[in-house]
């Protein structure tokens, strides 16, 4: 029988899951849940929530597992992600993985776990030379993805492009921290139980796509 699935983008920071996610969700149809995005919209409310996420976020640590469940767990049981779809940046801890076996479960559907491989030495310039738009969220990178014109979105003209709090020198040297303590044990987690698939996240973000695109249609998934 065919089951929906879960397929998990996992990855160091700036390891390309964002710009990845984008891709798959716009050529497959398959919606992106990136939970870096969903947090970084609710650190501008004016609630105690709010304020905790936004200092949390500027520290490079990961918010409280409970937390972030319940924003993925609420996200995911919107009609769109009645099929297929793609998590961005979850789970990040064991117990956050735990707690992605219980809701696929639930929502009867199969965890497909896919690790993008950058050595940590590439990610200190990809971070630091991140913009990211605004209005539609797309990623730029100083070095490797220009816009058009200097400072500005390809697609929205008079946005600005922005760089993120958390893309400094000293936050990225937390974030890679947080990485390899809290999220790298998952790999051996995931590989354990025959669910890690991985791509070589050094070469040309199309390159990578396509070899993405071929590992999903292998596991038939669709949307
Ligand atoms: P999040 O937004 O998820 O940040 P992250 O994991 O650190 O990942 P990034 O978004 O930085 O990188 P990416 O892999 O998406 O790379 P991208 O494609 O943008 O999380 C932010 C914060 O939210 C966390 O620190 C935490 O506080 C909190 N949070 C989120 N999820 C949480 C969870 N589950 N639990 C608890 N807390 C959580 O690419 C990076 C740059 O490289 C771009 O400029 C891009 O253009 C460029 N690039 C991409 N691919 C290539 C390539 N192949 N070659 C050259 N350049 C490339």
């Amino acid at each position: 029988m065919f089951m929906s699935k879960i397929i998990v983008l996992i990855g160091a920071p700036g390891a390309g899951k964002g710009t990845q996610a984008r891709l798959l969700e716009a050529k497959l149809q398959i919606p992106q849940i990136s939970t870096g995005d969903m947090f970084r919209e609710i650190q501008n409310s004016d609630t105690a929530l709010a304020r905790e996420v936004k200092e949390i976020l500027a520290s490079g640590k990961l918010v409280p597992d409970n937390v972030t469940f319940e924003m993925v767990k609420e996200r995911t049981s919107r009609e769109d992600c009645g099929g297929s779809y793609i998590l961005d940046g979850f789970p990040r801890t064991p117990r956050q993985a735990e707690m992605l076996e219980e809701l696929a479960s639930d929502q009867g559907k199969v965890i497909s776990t896919i690790l993008i491989d950058v050595p940590f030495e590439k990610l200190e310039e990809r971070l630091t030379g991140r913009r990211s738009c605004p209005e539609c969220g797309e990623i730029y990178n100083i070095h490797y993805k220009k816009p058009k014109v200097d400072g500005f979105c390809d697609d929205h003209p008079q946005a600005m492009l922005k760089h993120r709090a958390d893309d400094t020198e000293d936050k990225v040297k937390v974030r890679l921290e947080t990485y390899e303590e809290n999220t790298k044990p998952l790999l051996k987690y995931y590989e354990d139980s025959g669910r890690l698939q991985k791509v070589d996240g050094t070469r040309r973000p199309d390159e990578i796509y396509r070899e993405l695109e071929n590992l999903i249609a292998t596991n038939n998934v669709t949307a």
